[in-house]
């Protein structure tokens, strides 16, 4: 299949419709200026092959992308006893809700909602894991020098009062062992790493490559089975109460960020991620979401 006539094709659709629809996340002031009318996609397959169209090297704010990271880290680190703290199910809820956490007794329902982030942030503190060695496992899986956008993070950390909240909230449980300040300070950063759809779609290749190194002869990311579970949270909860239409509509792994930005998987074949700044009501990327639907339709590259 020639993907890179694919992505071009996508882009030429997508771009008139730029700007019409959705708004940028205005709730974390450092996002609040990304100019709405940007539109990138990026794919990395099984075998190395790259395509890319639109503003694919424009780096932009992972935003909860980078949760599928940080639980990548946390499952290698913890296996098993991670889901003592952590749930497998969908919350359809948005990802900032505090309600299911009181009858739950501080366990949040999944991972990708922001409580399960800063449960899995808690863990990496626990395990010496700190903001430099998470910059440097994303700068080998890209292969590039990534930085933090440290005006997003000080933005974050100055108006994030339900991350502060969810937080505290956990501690109450005898859920969040560190103190809650050095693990908001992880998940603050987490947020804030400045990366574009190219690096993006090729740091997740491991999904696509039952855990392997995006580049071939490196040490295992993960283990195949993980990779399997991952692929199983991103599908049922990754783009949060939308990820039921999302799976319906795409059918393939997800996992979306406030910045715009989504990574997708097929699973055994590529990693595709799509940026646009512009949300839906479920915190989810417009054209996002609609140039994977696209890209699904005209692959025919679904998981069912
Ligand atoms: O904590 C927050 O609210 C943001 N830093 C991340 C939320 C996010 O990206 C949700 N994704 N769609």
């Amino acid at each position: 299949m020639n993907f890179q006539s694919v992505l071009d094709e996508i882009d030429r659709e997508i771009r008139p419709l730029l700007g019409a629809e959705g708004a940028v996340a205005c709730y974390i002031p450092g996002l609040a200026r990304v100019p709405v009318a940007q539109f990138g996609i990026a794919l990395h397959t099984r075998e190395g092959v790259e395509a890319c169209a639109g503003d694919a090297a424009t780096p932009f704010s992972i935003q909860s992308v980078s949760k599928l990271f940080t639980l990548t880290l946390a499952m290698r680190y913890l296996g098993d006893a991670l889901w003592e703290r952590i749930g497998r199910e969908p919350s359809g809820n948005p990802f900032n809700s505090l309600v299911q956490l009181e009858h739950e007794q501080g366990k949040p329902r999944n991972p990708f909602i922001n409580a399960g982030a800063i449960a899995i942030a808690d863990r990496l503190v626990s395990r010496g894991q700190g903001k430099a060695d998470l910059l440097a496992f994303m700068s080998d899986l890209c292969g590039e020098a990534v930085r933090y956008d440290e005006e997003v993070a000080a933005s974050e950390a100055a108006t994030g009062f339900r991350n502060i909240a969810l937080a505290n909230f956990m501690k109450s449980f005898g859920k969040i062992d560190n103190a809650v300040g050095e693990v908001l300070a992880l998940y603050f950063h987490q947020c804030a790493i400045h990366m574009s759809c190219r690096q993006l779609a090729r740091a997740a290749a491991f999904l696509c490559r039952d855990g392997a190194h995006p580049f071939d002869g490196r040490p295992e990311i993960t283990t195949e089975r993980h990779t399997h579970r991952i692929n199983a949270l991103m599908l049922t909860c990754g783009t949060y109460d939308a990820a039921g239409d999302v799976a319906f509509s795409i059918g393939l792994p997800c996992k979306s960020g406030v910045g715009g930005g989504i990574v997708a998987v097929v699973p055994d074949q590529l990693t595709l991620c799509v940026w646009s700044p512009a949300l839906d009501a479920s915190g989810n990327s417009l054209l996002g979401l609609k140039a994977l639907e696209l890209f699904v339709a005209k692959t025919g590259l679904s998981i069912f």
